[in-house]
């Protein structure tokens, strides 16, 4: 057990209180601590010494693998040379790099880009740009948002409107108003589909109906992940995405995708646009851009737009009244420009690609033991489901626990473990991570 109060550096009980942990239960946790001391590769190492191979990239972020020298060498030049400017009125060269080495991946006219510190924030920011583009445009009782059943957007006010997981917003009152949510498109049919489901592509007519309900000319933008990531995994039946591409241009909607997971290789090409063929007119993305290193997010803008709004605005005056303190900043450009150059180097997307079938053979290989209730996949992500006991969630949070004592870390939300490792895993890292969640799958 990696969770003694004696074990290495695991402080002593009375140290753990003052941290507030996010998204954790915080009472539980601290009696019974949970820790990493560091990482390297695939792999996690405890206080106490104890290797768990780390089967969700940390939390989707880590592509490349941990501790990579490249990016913690960039970043500690960037803070000897120049480690903060203000962002607003001034620039410094890094930033300008990065976006131009981001929309070498972003699809064709989706080439300027809006930083940000954190998936949250690019959603909040998508949604402002959608709002002033409209307004520019002449349009400004376009305020409406839809967004999707089982979404999640960040926790922000604006991602939390848009969020379609009870638990993110039953606190929060009634937020922002104007947001509506179609239906998810897990069908019971698509059980056990590996890939994209053949059937659900109707799905996306629920956004012709809030048009003839709310009118069209009302909506300012579509909000959908590609793939939901953070709820378990689900990939858009075939046809899903083109349909809503199409009633959003029929309406004049503008449809953003949100990529904070799908986004660098995950789905096996660049975003999940490329994998899936459809071109949103924003997309959000966050994590895997800096590898996690440093925290980092950005909205990518069709060209057209960013020129709707600077055109619109005075010759020496600010066109986009919007940006954080730590927009850009210097450590986060140096450990993304590192991260590009990793892409590159290690071929990271085209090894997601190549390794997705395997990956999802061993996932789905685990079908066969009676507690699984679903398995979901596409690319190098996948979401196994058990079926609940004890009350929605007590099982998978159980089992998370459980797999951390055997040696291995991954993401769970609700009864749904999602795996999406790092994208140089090797075929031994996946037969590592299939057969430590068969052993205790097996144990239910
Ligand atoms: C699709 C999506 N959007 C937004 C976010 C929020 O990102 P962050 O936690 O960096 O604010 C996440 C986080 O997992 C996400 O999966």
């Amino acid at each position: 057990m990696g969770h003694s109060d004696k074990a290495g550096k695991t402080p002593a009980q009375s140290q753990l209180q003052q941290f507030w942990m996010p998204f954790s239960p915080n009472k539980e946790f601290k009696r019974e601590p949970r820790m990493f001391e560091r990482a390297e590769g695939m792999y996690f190492y405890t206080p106490d010494g104890r290797k768990l191979i780390d089967a969700s990239a940390g939390l989707f972020c880590v592509a490349a693998g941990h501790c990579r020298p490249e990016i913690s060498e960039a970043v500690y030049k960037q803070l000897q040379t120049l480690d903060f400017t203000a962002p607003f009125l001034r620039g410094h060269s890094g930033a300008f790099e990065l976006a131009n080495r981001v929309v070498e991946y972003t699809p064709a006219g989706m080439n300027r880009i809006f930083f940000v510190n954190s998936g949250s924030e690019s959603v909040d920011t998508a949604m402002k740009i959608a709002l002033m583009v409209h307004r520019v445009r002449g349009q400004a009782q376009r305020q409406i948002f839809i967004s999707r059943e089982r979404a999640y957007h960040g926790v922000n006010m604006g991602g939390v409107a848009l969020a379609g997981m009870v638990n993110n917003r039953r606190a929060y009152g009634v937020g922002l108003g104007g947001v509506y949510h179609m239906r998810h498109t897990a069908l019971p049919e698509n059980k056990f589909v590996k890939g994209q489901p053949e059937t659900g592509a109707e799905l996306a007519d629920d956004l012709l109906r809030f048009c003839n309900l709310y009118g069209g000319e009302n909506i300012a933008a579509v909000f959908v992940e590609p793939t939901a990531g953070s709820f378990g995994c689900l990939p858009p039946p075939k046809g899903y995405l083109n349909r809503l591409r199409e009633i959003c241009d029929q309406n004049g909607i503008l449809l953003v995708f949100d990529e904070v997971i799908t986004g660098w290789g995950r789905m096996g090409e660049n975003f999940g646009a490329q994998a899936f063929g459809v071109t949103p007119d924003l997309l959000t993305m966050a994590k895997a851009l800096t590898n996690g290193a440093q925290p980092m997010g950005a909205v990518a803008v069709k060209q057209e737009l960013y020129d709707v709004i600077t055109d619109a605005g005075p010759e020496r005056g600010i066109e986009f009244f919007h940006g954080y303190t730590y927009s850009a900043h210097p450590a986060a450009c140096a450990a993304g420009i590192a991260m590009m150059d990793i892409f590159k180097k290690d071929r990271l997307i085209d090894r997601a690609r190549e390794m997705s079938p395997y990956f999802a053979e061993a996932m789905h290989s685990l079908r066969d033991l009676p507690v699984v209730a679903d398995i979901r996949s596409i690319g190098m992500m996948a979401a196994i489901e058990v079926a609940p006991a004890g009350g929605p969630g007590a099982r998978g949070h159980d089992i998370q626990k459980r797999l951390y004592d055997k040696a291995l870390h991954l993401k769970s939300t609700g009864d749904s473990l999602i795996i999406a490792p790092p994208l140089i895993a090797e075929k031994h890292h996946v037969d590592e991570i299939a057969s430590k969640i068969r052993d205790v799958l097996s144990e239910l």
